[in-house]
């Protein structure tokens, strides 16, 4: 997520623009060539270093430097070994380049984490999104979850979905719920995601929603245990297969998933459940942001918590998260948190 804007050489503003799709134009090239003469000797504000390499598109710094910009003025580096060393290209080139420390930085670090993710990970961002009950359980105790939480809080949960580019489930939902796993908003300039199931032996049905609605846009990723009439039958349907390995229980393993993900390429996904799968990311340190929606009522029994999984032992060994925001939505609450970089595990000490 970048954006750029061009001051003229008496520091008045002369374009803008943002860049508005993996693949499009960047946000620099296009306030430059909207700003035309207009930035000779003027200031050019973008919140990520201009990248120097031909991918997608050519390299902004080529742009910068035909457009006759005197000074650069960027939030944040571009951390990929590709694109990266853009600033130095401009300096070499005789501009004044000037890089945003403080809170200014930590905006552009947060704004563009999923991408910084991806791009120095190699693995997507990872939300964790579940509806709960003041006691924290996603469904009764006969498995009713529909719906823990009221409107406002669902639109929240579609202006996620739109946030990210895959919205990843397990069977048990898909069992369960049927769900469609759609976005409904169009707050998102690219329509498409993909709708991602874990599903070891393929017990997704045939006529389950996500198979019978754009089944081009369902990733359903099993193992070998998967039976092959059973991929034969999904595959004719025209939904797409990903085998993996199996991880000690038997389910698919989530590393070598996720790296498939990201090449497709997968910078965020948007993890609903069920409890299982929450487990399983949890449990192996993979929640990078959290999205949970709390309705005042108590389900109690033994109501399914959002989290399953081998859990922690000690509290020590807990993930802290930072928490982003509480919002109110109709009567739910809406908690945002993160996980602190480099600081995960909570020290009682
Ligand atoms: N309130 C909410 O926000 C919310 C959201 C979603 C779901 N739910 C509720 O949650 C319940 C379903 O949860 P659930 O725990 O039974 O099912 P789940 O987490 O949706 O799916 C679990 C199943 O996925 C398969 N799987 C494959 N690889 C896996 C992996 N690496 N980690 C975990 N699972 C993997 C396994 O089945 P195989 O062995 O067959 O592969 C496993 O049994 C339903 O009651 C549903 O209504 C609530």
């Amino acid at each position: 997520m970048v954006g750029a804007v061009v001051l003229d050489r008496h520091g008045n503003p002369a374009a803008e623009d943002f860049h508005a799709a993996w693949g499009g134009p960047h946000a620099e090239a296009l306030a430059l060539a909207r700003a035309g003469h207009a930035a000779r000797g003027g200031t050019l504000y973008v919140t990520l270093e201009p990248c120097v390499h031909e991918g997608k598109t050519p390299p902004c710094t080529d742009a910068v430097l035909r457009s006759g910009i005197a000074r650069v003025v960027v939030a944040g580096h571009d951390p990929t070994s590709a694109a990266g060393g853009g600033l130095e290209r401009l300096r070499a080139a005789g501009l004044e380049v000037e890089v945003l420390g403080g809170s200014l930085g930590e905006q552009e670090a947060r704004l563009n984490r999923r991408w910084r993710c991806w791009a120095t990970r190699g693995r997507p961002w990872i939300t964790a999104k579940a509806a709960v009950s003041l006691d924290g359980r996603i469904a009764t105790r006969t498995g009713q979850s529909k719906w823990i939480t009221g409107a406002a809080a669902r639109t929240r949960g579609h202006e996620l979905r739109e946030e990210h580019d895959a919205i990843l489930v397990g069977v048990g939902t898909v069992l369960a719920d049927d769900p469609h796993l759609d976005r409904k908003l169009g707050l998102n300039p690219v329509d498409r995601w993909l709708r991602v199931v874990l599903d070891s032996r393929l017990r997704t049905p045939l006529d389950a929603a996500i198979v019978r609605d754009r089944p081009e846009s369902t990733l359903v990723v099993h193992t070998a245990a998967a039976p092959a009439r059973q991929r034969q039958a999904l595959a004719t349907a025209g939904v797409r297969l990903l085998e993996v390995d199996a991880d000690r229980r038997g389910w698919v393993r989530l590393e070598p998933m996720l790296l498939r993900l990201a090449q497709e390429p997968i910078a965020a996904v948007l993890v609903e459940g069920g409890a299982s799968v929450h487990g399983a990311f949890a449990d192996a340190g993979l929640i990078d942001e959290t999205a949970f929606y709390i309705a005042p009522m108590i389900l109690g029994g033994d109501a399914p918590a959002a989290v399953a999984g081998a859990g922690v032992a000690e509290l020590g060994q807990a993930r802290r998260l930072s928490v982003e925001s509480v919002a109110r939505c109709g009567d739910d609450v809406e908690i945002r948190a993160v996980v602190r970089e480099g600081s995960d595990v909570h020290r009682t000490g």
